[in-house]
């Protein structure tokens, strides 16, 4: 009893904390690494800095995503490309045994639909294509286009479907996707609850529906590795390191 509160007393503190051993996974399928292109890291430095952490918390291979929007991050392949050479380049001078490539986070926008009717999208693993939509309105179409996409032979991954709170009461939206064939990435930090209460409620669903594919650590800063940290506490990351994650087939 008392080794037990002794436990929990000094797990509260951040800096006693064991690292989250997230190794069974192997490799993460999305994040923000490559400097100055989206809002995830912004320097070299800070790249290094980040997949650090990823190392230390057990993966040794990394798909990288920066965002492609039609707005905001007029990301293309040619500049993806050119930024994982920094990062490659970069991982090598520092001695950091992480295997690292790149894809894209695609929002789903007018630009999207060209994009897919015209270009070869970039996707990793079997073709599989990391897609979001907008926090605010829900798409009208979302699952017509998803499912052009897939007649097109893409396999779209919808990243972190317990962040859109217009889903959150219509919980069997989640299972359509499921169902058509479009697979849910969930965010490791929606266990720890950074994104807040409902996205962890949610999360926590979706992993008893058992509908969650894969887990993807959306890392964009040094908030988010140390909120990584705090997902070992969570009988729910325990759970879901149970279910089979297409992370540990890339
Ligand atoms: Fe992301």
């Amino acid at each position: 009893m008392f080794k037990s509160l002794l436990k929990a007393f000094s797990s509260s503190k951040s800096d006693s904390l064991p690292l989250a051993d997230l190794s069974s996974l192997s490799t993460d399928m999305h994040s923000h690494l490559i400097p100055g292109i989206d809002d995830g890291a912004k320097t070299i430095e800070e790249s290094i800095e980040l997949i650090r952490t990823l190392h230390g918390l057990g993966y040794t291979k990394l798909i990288t995503t920066p965002h492609i929007m039609s707005d905001y991050f007029r990301n293309t392949p040619e500049i993806i490309y050119k930024g994982l050479e920094e990062v490659r380049a970069a991982l090598i001078e520092n001695n950091i045994p992480v295997q690292i490539s790149a894809a894209a986070e695609y929002y789903i926008d007018d630009g999207f639909m060209r994009k897919l009717e015209e270009e070869k999208l970039m996707t990793f693993g079997d073709n599989y294509l990391l897609v979001e939509v907008s926090y605010i309105n829900p798409p009208d179409n979302v699952r017509d286009i998803l499912f052009r996409a897939q007649v097109l032979g893409y396999r779209p991954i919808l990243a972190h479907p317990e962040r859109y709170p217009f889903w959150y009461r219509t919980i069997e939206e989640y299972q359509k996707f499921y169902d058509m064939g479009v697979l849910l990435q969930l965010n490791l930090n929606s266990l720890s609850g950074y994104y807040g209460l409902d996205a962890k409620r949610v999360a926590e669903k979706l992993i008893d529906l058992q509908i969650i594919s894969a887990l993807g650590t959306d890392l964009h800063h040094s908030k988010h590795g140390e909120f990584l940290q705090r997902t070992v506490n969570e009988k729910y990351l325990q759970k879901i390191l149970e279910q089979p994650l297409i992370n540990r087939e890339l």
